[in-house]
């Protein structure tokens, strides 16, 4: 069975962070709310404790029971986990009058500790609490300080507990990544054996078992992820897995025909159903971006099921659902679960009674891209930018016709060939264009023109949840608005969006 370390989340902003370090380490690892405890421990090797927004000294401080866990396997707590650890077992934990976020300094090392083994004096931690450990319980013992910082980091005696106040997982700690290997892998001797091939075994046997000889349907959206859960699956059961993909007439110019050859290539049983009629008639005259999600949402339910329904005796629907879509987090005061639903697929009507298979469900995005090249899906489709669900219908900020869409396909389509020749492509996360609804004045030859005015949007991120702009060479941008202005009819203004996310977002609605 797959060695597993266990991740408890008190609600930190960086616990999936921890996650994501550890797998880098080639390590596996879940996350659960901390009041989840799995009843069964036996396929966990180690626990890591998360930070809190909450306090410890507060009356409804989230507390979790350790009792199968603490001395009976490796267990490391991180910041609120540390202090939980503490006072929890007779230590004192008091709102801090010191300068306790941002960068600090380790010092006062205990080096023969294997958790800092590697770790010098001076390396840099990253501090964010405003509690801090005053004293530490009896049976414990300082293992490194700060210079604000006194109990930085312990042990509990002769047992492979310990705390840490700072940060391993988050970039401004220097060594963080180390101490986590040496807590994974010299403390917890857990094998660092999770690789993309590895995972792509295990799953297409467990797919294999899981499905046997049904039929299973999936929805693909021309996106990495539904891709990749389609290859995986493709594999392990071949012609039994009916692949649709709805053409909503918001698409990229020539994406359709273009990803639909792809997928034929790849081997991938797929029906190419082109339903953009449709989705214009029920986006006729809608201008509210949330209407415009809802009816593009329906329309694409009606479609997928039309099509479901005739394929006999289907019992699974597969969808390309990642780690964090489904991630339970739980708030402050509780156990308040939030799982995101998957909102490209939108979830299906109750009456069709389908399995759900989400073979990717345990990886983030980057994991997600490493596995496909694993699989050997050409590097085109795995590192195309991320695209909206509704398409294009987002990025015009009016009601919607066929002659809209074609001039911002028109548009969008010289941007982002323009991005591939200029070799910048890939240093972009997501690039798009939005048709806004104004018209300007403008002079072609001896004519005045009064057309529409576009905006180019290229942004830098790691997940969407942040963005910022990215700083395109001024030839570029001269170059894509004198091309879209001569051969985009209709277009007589180019203009390009320095906003970043927060406070603006990446789309335009
Ligand atoms: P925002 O505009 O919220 O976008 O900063 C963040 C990321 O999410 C994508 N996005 C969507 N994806 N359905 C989707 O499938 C949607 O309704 C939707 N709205 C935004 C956006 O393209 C960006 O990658």
């Amino acid at each position: 069975m797959q060695k597993n370390i266990l991740i408890l989340d008190f609600g930190s902003q960086y616990t999936q962070l921890i996650a994501r370090r550890v797998r880098e380490l080639n390590i596996y690892c879940e996350i659960k709310p901390y009041n989840k405890v799995p009843e069964d421990l036996s396929s966990f090797r180690a626990t890591i404790l998360s930070g809190s927004p909450s306090s410890v000294r507060s009356e409804d401080a989230p507390i979790p029971d350790l009792t199968q866990i603490k001395g009976k396997m490796p267990l490391l707590g991180v910041c609120y986990g540390a202090q939980h650890l503490v006072q929890y077992h007779g230590g004192k934990v008091e709102a801090s009058n010191t300068r306790e976020f941002g960068r600090a300094h380790l010092q006062n090392i205990i080096h023969d500790n294997p958790l800092f083994d590697g770790i010098h004096t001076n390396s840099q931690v990253w501090m964010s609490h405003s509690d801090s450990i005053k004293s530490l319980p009896k049976n414990v013992h300082r293992i490194a300080s700060t210079e604000d910082v006194e109990m930085a980091a312990f042990q509990f005696n002769d047992e492979d507990t310990y705390g840490i106040q700072f940060h391993p997982e988050v970039y401004h700690t220097t060594d963080g990544l180390k101490l986590l290997e040496n807590f994974l892998v010299r403390i917890a001797k857990v094998p660092q054996d999770w690789t993309p091939a590895k995972f792509v075994d295990e799953t297409v046997e467990r797919l294999k078992h899981e499905i046997g000889e049904d039929k299973v349907v999936l929805g693909l959206s021309g996106g990495v992820d539904s891709t990749v859960a389609a290859v995986l699956l493709n594999k392990a059961i071949g012609k039994n897995l009916y692949c649709i993909f709805v053409n909503n007439g918001l698409l990229r110019k020539y994406e359709f025909e273009d990803v639909l050859d792809q997928y034929k290539g790849m081997g991938l049983n797929v029906k190419g159903v082109d339903a953009s009629q449709k989705f214009y008639k029920a986006l006729q005259d809608v201008k509210d971006p949330e209407l415009k999600r809802k009816r593009i949402g329906n329309a694409f339910i009606e479609v997928f099921d039309d099509e479901a329904h005739q394929i006999e005796d289907v019992k699974f629907l597969a969808q390309g659902t990642i780690y964090p879509d489904v991630i339970e987090s739980v708030s402050v005061n509780g156990p308040s679960v939030t799982i995101k639903s998957h909102h490209n697929v939108g979830g299906l009507p109750d009456y069709m009674k389908l399995k759900v298979v989400e073979p990717l469900r345990m990886l983030f995005k980057d994991e997600v891209r490493r596995v496909g090249k694993e699989l050997g899906i050409s590097p085109l489709l795995i590192g195309r930018h991320p695209f909206p669900g509704p398409g294009l219908a987002i990025r015009i900020l009016e009601d919607i016709t066929p002659e809209k869409v074609n001039i911002l396909q028109d548009v969008d389509y010289i941007f982002i060939q323009a991005l591939r020749e200029w070799d910048l492509y890939d240093k972009v996360w997501q690039a798009g264009a939005m048709l806004l609804p104004v018209h300007s004045v403008g002079v072609m030859g001896d004519e005045r023109t009064y057309e529409k005015v576009v905006a180019l949007r290229a942004v830098e991120s790691t997940d969407g949840m942040t963005a910022d702009w990215v700083d395109l060479p001024y030839k570029f941008l001269q170059s894509v608005s004198n091309k879209i202005i001569n051969q985009v009819k209709g277009v007589n203004r180019v203009v390009y969006d320095i906003s970043s996310k927060p406070p603006s977002t990446i789309e335009w609605e």
